[in-house]
């Protein structure tokens, strides 16, 4: 059977839900049975239905209050039922940092056009395309920056990381994520989180699917602090959703792959591990519809960094210096007076993976497609090409509406180092950094505007 708060199955049995919990890292409540979430304590020497109670720590028991995430589940087995003997098992493309490469060269403004699919079936394990890593996965910082490629959904298999949680960024094609905590459907101009140690199967809900995923190995993702601009505006806590409970209660032979320490293990099970039937807590799964980041910016004249458009932020310990900082670049009115508007050429200690979700780049006007992929690595000079300078130079200083237009950024404080992959066999453009070359010197002296 799957849970009562689910209205449709699929077919492969996946529990479709009634929908979602609003509100950023609040303290939820859910139950698929009427009943079987305990009141008024966490353990009860019987729990309804005959469930197992089980808690899931997302941080250190005794990290602080402000900053402690955990979940109650109830569930129709104990975790520990759900995984058996582990034995390794080699997935090529999907690579953890400490990954440096002596024949790769970082160094370089690099820009790819999308990655086609191809002819062969994969799921999000085999899908999963490493482009660049960061930091060390042993050690809990950094991050590694992904391309998936889906073609085919999980059927009686199951992953978690242990390693991170998962920034997902689709670009193309919708996907269905069913998790112990409930399910999450997503789409391109949507993102979604997926915490470490949550278990869950991923499916296409249409043709195959393509985007990009930003995996976080240090301390979770959270609002960024918006100092003067006030309580209001970027992104707004009840914009994020969080998955009513939905269980299966299939027997079933099952296949659970674990990311762990940038290895991967199999372990089969007679059941899907899918049967948490309530729980409650703080550390879940949620999805975000980046159409509803409100972005604030110029509003008479200058260009602000490119930190003010930060819908999510991963901390390292410094504080002000992220680990991982995921910024949007969507929609927005450009109303700036006696001011260049694109974005200025820069060098960061920072580096810039950006991903092009739909439209066009007002720094890079041709060239950076939907589906394709930048990187600007650390203390690397980058900015406007030389269309965007020209245009952005003598364009009227009149409003103007940037329609059609949605890109990313995964921004790390530690330099992002590609992969074998990503270096040998992503569509890279040779000629991207020449797009630069053209630039006039227009200085010779004198004084006055050229
Ligand atoms: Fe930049």
């Amino acid at each position: 059977m799957t849970g009562a708060r689910v209205r449709a199955e699929t077919r492969n049995g996946t529990a479709a839900h009634e929908g979602y919990m609003p509100g950023f890292g609040n303290d939820f409540e859910t139950e698929a049975l009427p009943g079987a979430l305990p009141q008024g304590q966490n353990s009860p020497q019987k729990v309804n239905y005959g469930l197992y109670a089980e808690q899931l720590s997302g941080t250190a028991f005794t990290a602080p209050r402000g900053q402690n995430e955990r979940t109650w589940c109830y569930r129709i087995r104990p975790s520990v039922q759900h995984v058996g003997r582990f034995a390794p098992i080699d997935v090529p493309h999907w690579k953890s940092a400490p990954n440096v490469l002596p024949g790769v060269i970082s160094l370089g403004q690099y820009r790819w056009d999308p990655v086609p699919h191809g002819d062969e079936p994969l799921t999000w394990i085999t899908g999963m395309r490493t482009v660049t890593t960061a930091g060390d996965v042993n050690t809990q910082v950094g991050m590694a920056s992904h391309i998936y490629l889906v073609t085919r959904s999980m059927e009686d298999e199951y992953f978690y990381s242990a390693d991170s949680e998962l920034l997902v960024v689709p670009q193309e094609g919708r996907l269905r994520f069913a998790t112990e905590l409930g399910v999450i459907d997503l789409a391109p101009q949507e993102i979604a989180i997926l915490p470490r140690g949550l278990v869950y199967r991923v499916e296409l809900l249409d043709g195959p699917a393509r985007g990009f995923v930003c995996e976080n190995y240090g301390q979770k993702f959270d609002l960024p602090g918006r100092g003067p601009i006030g309580a209001n505006c970027l992104a707004n806590p009840r914009d994020f959703k969080c998955p009513v409970a939905a269980f299966e209660d299939r027997e079933v032979r099952s296949r659970v792959v674990i990311k762990w320490c940038g290895q991967f293990h199999e372990s089969f099970i007679d059941h899907s591990p899918l049967d948490v039937v309530a729980w409650h807590g703080n550390y879940c799964a949620y999805k975000y519809d980046l159409r509803t980041y409100s972005p604030v910016g110029a509003i008479l004249f200058d260009h602000p960094d490119p930190s003010i458009f930060t819908v999510l932020t991963a901390p390292s310990g410094q504080e002000g210096t992220a680990n991982i900082d995921f910024v949007l670049f969507r929609d927005r009115w450009m109303v700036a007076e006696h001011s260049f508007r694109p974005p200025w050429y820069h060098k960061n200690i920072m580096s810039e993976l950006m991903g092009n979700i739909h439209g066009i780049y007002d720094a890079k006007p041709q060239g950076f497609v939907p589906g394709g992929v930048s990187l600007h690595n650390m203390m690397l000079p980058h900015g406007p090409d030389r269309a965007a300078f020209e245009h952005g130079s003598t364009e009227p200083m009149v409003p103007v509406r940037q329609t059609e237009t949605m890109q990313f950024m995964f921004e790390t404080r530690f330099p992002q180092h590609l992969t074998e992959w990503a270096a040998t066999e992503m569509p890279l453009q040779q000629d991207y950094a020449d797009c630069w070359a053209s630039l006039e010197k227009k200085f010779d002296g004198t004084p006055g505007e050229k």
